[in-house]
């Protein structure tokens, strides 16, 4: 980041996402897609240059891009960094910033229990090299100093907001755990994004993002991003040019366009997100909603400390009943849509059970607080009154509500 854009806000920087690439002397105002898998220039040399160590030109496009790094160098700016590398999903993101801590065999990585199914997916992977996963309360912070301890972990795993119970650590005092017993600190902020929350800014040694949600936003991109500084971003990127993980221009391109509206749609999305967590706290058909935007949620303080006052498009509640009701209230939604993602335009919900969380049975479920009644909500940028008012008629046709003669 330059010195010009230190002193610029969040939302400009966002709007101004991939303005002023050049060609000539002519300077676009929207990002330029370069689809070109090869660059050449005027003397041969120049090319073995921008292979050199530095590895700051474009020669060959795994290595470098111009689409790729103009979204790099805004997502670096975004969330406070040296450098951002862009990978083809988030998983790719994920698996390469954990490599880049030269993890081997007889390491643990030390990580939280409410993690995203795909990354527990990658964690048991690992075990095949000899490289367990602790997985711990990161609300317990002495159970988390326990777990490094006794493992000697070198690393910490960690998301902004678990998922699907939106549960948000305290992640300055987590890093103040791990930093003397020599971890270092990987964090997830997709629920989040550096709109809401710049980890960095914490002590946090690595962020990754899987870009394909709230930040590119409608739903119509796979994208990954880690965001560090110099010397372990390099690290990053240099696994991603021997492992090919490389996000594509187009996909780069989208990615950008949607940061451009990423404060305007993070706002409304936790506005609406509130609001509706307020009206489904009022539903006789439900048991508790987890939304940290709530008094009632058990990080609320610290969310309020972290977050300010917007506190992100996902929720989750528990309904009155068990696993055939909530199917059967998923079937009658006519508005939400029912489907894996999350952070894109349109309202959509899971059921954690057989999706995210297929992968526990019962108990284990019960034990991480997600019941057969537990859906998760990812509100989108509809009137919210058209979401309180789906969910009132899926609630009465699913059986879940009784409606009395006089109420119809
Ligand atoms: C919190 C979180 N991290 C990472 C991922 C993986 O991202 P991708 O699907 O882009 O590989 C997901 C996907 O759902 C996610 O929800």
């Amino acid at each position: 980041m330059n010195q010009h854009e230190e002193s610029l806000h969040f939302e400009t920087l966002a709007a101004r996402a991939g303005v002023g690439m050049r060609i000539g002397d002519t300077i676009s105002t929207a990002p330029l897609i370069d689809p070109s898998t090869t660059f050449t220039y005027e003397t041969v040399n120049r090319i073995h240059e921008a292979l050199g160590p530095e590895g700051q030109g474009f020669a060959y496009a795994r290595n470098a891009n111009p689409t790729v790094v103009a979204l790099e160098q805004v997502v670096a700016s975004l969330e406070g960094a040296d450098e951002a590398v862009a990978f083809a999903s988030g998983m790719a993101a994920i698996a390469a910033a954990i490599q880049a801590f030269s993890i081997e065999a007889g390491d643990t990585i030390v990580a939280g229990s409410g993690l995203y199914g795909g990354t527990r997916g990658l964690f048991t992977q690992l075990l095949s090299y000899d490289i367990q996963t602790r997985y711990v309360d990161i609300f317990d912070l002495d159970a988390v100093a326990a777990a490094l301890t006794e493992t000697g972990s070198r690393l910490l795993y960690l998301e902004s907001m678990t998922n699907p119970l939106v549960e948000v650590p305290d992640v300055e005092a987590l890093v103040n755990v791990a930093r003397p017993r020599g971890a270092a600190v990987i964090l997830d902020n997709t629920f989040a994004t550096p709109f809401l929350f710049q980890p960095l800014r914490r002590g946090v040694d690595l962020v990754v993002h899987s870009a394909s949600k709230f930040l590119a936003g409608h739903g119509d991109v796979i994208a990954g991003l880690v965001v560090g500084d110099r010397s372990r971003a390099r690290a990053v990127r240099d696994i991603r040019t021997v492992t090919g993980a490389v996000l594509s221009p187009f996909e780069a391109w989208l990615t950008m366009r949607g940061i451009r509206t990423l404060p305007l749609r993070m706002q409304r999305h936790s506005e609406s997100a509130l609001r509706i967590a307020r009206w489904l706290e009022g539903q006789p058909w439900v048991e508790r909603v987890h939304y940290p935007g709530l008094p009632s949620h058990p990080q609320h303080a610290i969310a309020r400390r972290e977050l300010g006052d917007l506190y992100g498009g996902m929720l989750a509640f528990d309904l009155k009943g068990g696993r055939e009701d909530a199917l059967r209230f998923l079937d009658a939604l006519r508005v939400f849509v029912p489907g894996t993602s999350l952070g894109d335009v349109e309202s959509l919900v899971l059921y954690p059970p057989l999706a995210s969380h297929r992968q526990l049975d019962e108990e284990a479920l019960r034990r991480i607080g997600i019941g057969q009644g537990t859906i998760r909500m990812s509100v989108g940028l509809e009137a919210p009154s058209d979401l309180e008012s789906d969910l009132r008629q899926a609630a009465e046709r699913s059986g879940l509500l009784k409606v009395t003669a006089a109420q119809l």
